[in-house]
């Protein structure tokens, strides 16, 4: 009986040259996932027992990304790159006790459906030919290799597009090099390839025609064009992530959440919505996201590994590594970063900065912000404009505040700092002691005011004149002498 042991080769070794990067083209990312990443992720449920990818170019950043991502897959470097022929054989003296099917797929083909690769395995199976390998039909079929079939429909061989004559050139069925081969015929026809054609490679194409002058059986599976797109250059990549947009988008809205506007919505495809969650336009949801039942998300809105609960609103804002509660009012123009914690309906609202930050539930940071590793408790509410001092230069330190507080105004809470249960600070502080269990924390200077200042100080201005009437009206004198017994004069005035 024939093993049903499953390989998966995947080539990631080219260059990319068109993508002009720096970056191996496998590891661009689109939708949340490398390309290398979209593909592994497609062939991961057909459970394979070995998953090879052939690496080359930039393989150190390719195999550190197939340790954080595809721990088992296993790299084989080819170098030089003398082709996908040469490839898939490198692979396979890699593990030379391989049998059963041979899975050959490109790392640089997102789109690929893990039901499209089960339907090829199901042929390959059914048909027990050598190979099977996918084709599609495509308007422009300039650059692929193209698929030759005789009067029968039989496959006879794939030719390269710079190998072929304009009798080949024509044909508009494309080799999508995705292929199931049985291993031992694999091994033997790869032992056989030459390099006598243009590019001067070992083609993986050319074990097809092998098999057909060996009278092995070759079948071809037709699929979906967009599943074999492969990314060459940034255009490509752009619209296999528009496709993984639509696809991940469209899934969202048959599993019951509303997306007002799918062409402005981008969701990674590791995010997770529940029904009756509600995306509004513009809005990216990243990572490890997940968006519970109700909440309403956006518009404007950029959510990276983020929580949001059930009934939550986040308008206009950014968030990383943040865990918004139940019913929280998020925003509009919050940027919560990583450590941030939200309770159960609370509040952060216009140009409000947290990090590793703790709000209890029902509290509020409605305007103007930075919450920085801070702890505050349940029902309190901080003024606007206070900034938690959480830097003195050197060392970061931790502030707490307790439950049903009253951050007065524009408070500036200067790390270490404890401000208890129940208490109340004034308008303007700069508190750098802890504020008792209900008490009242003032810290700041007494205000005094200078009679008669503006039209001594100012003469001739619209404000002395303005002054001087106010004062005529009032019918007081005009004042001589300076009531301020520092004689200290205001730095600067308002304009
Ligand atoms: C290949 C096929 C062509 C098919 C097309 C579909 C061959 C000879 N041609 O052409 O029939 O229509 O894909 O997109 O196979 N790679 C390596 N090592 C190498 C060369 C390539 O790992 O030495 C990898 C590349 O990184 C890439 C894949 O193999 O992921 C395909 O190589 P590429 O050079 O892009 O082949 P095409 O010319 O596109
Ligand atoms: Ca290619």
């Amino acid at each position: 009986m024939a093993s049903d042991r499953l390989t998966v080769v995947v080539l990631a070794a080219g260059q990319g040259t068109r993508m002009r990067s720096s970056l191996p083209k496998v590891l661009h990312a689109v939708a949340g996932r490398s390309l290398l990443g979209h593909v592994l992720a497609a062939v991961a449920p057909c459970e394979p027992s070995d998953v090879l990818v052939v690496v080359g170019h930039g393989r150190e950043q390719v195999t550190e990304q197939l340790a954080q991502i595809a721990p088992l897959a296993v790299p084989v470097v080819q170098e030089p790159q003398n082709g996908t022929g040469h490839a898939v054989r490198i692979a396979l003296d890699a593990l030379p006790d391989a049998d059963g099917t041979v899975v050959v797929l490109p790392g640089d083909a997102p789109l690929l459906r893990t039901a499209t690769v089960e339907a090829l395995l199901a042929a390959h199976r059914s048909s027990g030919a050598a190979a099977t390998l996918l084709t599609a039909t495509v308007p422009d079929p300039a650059g692929y290799g193209r698929i030759v079939r005789d009067a029968a429909g039989g496959v006879t061989a794939i030719v390269e597009h710079r190998d072929a004559d304009d009798a080949v050139l024509a044909i508009d069925e494309i080799n999508a090099a995705m292929y199931a081969f049985d291993a031992a015929a694999l091994r033997a026809a790869l032992a056989g390839l030459t390099t006598d054609n243009a590019q001067g490679e070992e083609y993986l194409t050319d074990v097809i025609g092998a098999f057909v002058r060996d009278g092995l059986a070759v079948h071809a599976v037709v699929a979906d064009a967009v599943d074999s797109e492969g990314v060459n250059d940034r255009a490509q990549l752009a619209r296999a992530g528009a496709v993984l947009r639509d696809r991940v988008v469209a899934a969202a809205m048959r599993e019951g959440v509303t997306v007002v506007d799918p062409a402005t919505t981008w969701l990674d495809v590791t995010v997770v919505l529940e029904p009756d969650a509600v995306i509004e336009p513009f809005t990216q949801l990243r990572g490890s996201t997940t968006v519970g039942a109700g909440a309403v998300v956006g518009p404007y809105t950029r959510l990276t590994d983020c929580t949001v609960g059930a009934g939550a609103a986040v308008l206009s804002s950014i968030g990383e590594g943040a865990d918004i509660g139940e019913g929280a009012d998020i925003g509009p123009y919050a940027y919560l970063r990583p450590g941030t914690v939200i309770g159960r309906r609370a509040k952060v609202g216009t140009y409000v900065e947290t990090k590793n930050a703790r709000i209890g539930d029902d509290t509020k940071v409605p305007h103007l912000s930075y919450v920085g590793d801070a702890e505050i408790g349940e029902r309190t509410n901080i003024g606007a404009a206070t900034i938690f001092v959480n830097y003195d230069g050197v060392s970061k330190s931790r502030s707490v505040v307790g439950d049903d507080v009253r951050v007065g105004a524009d408070n500036m809470l200067v790390a270490p700092l404890r401000i208890g249960d129940g208490a109340y600070t004034a308008a303007g502080s700069v508190l750098t002691e802890d504020v008792p269990a209900g008490a009242m924390g003032v810290a700041r200077a007494r205000q005094r005011n200078i009679d008669g200042w503006v039209e001594r100080k100012r003469a001739g201005t619209r404000s002395a004149e303005s002054a001087r009437l106010a004062r005529e009206a009032a019918g007081t004198a005009p004042s001589t002498t300076d009531s301020d017994p520092d004689q200290q004069q205001p730095q600067g005035d308002a304009q």
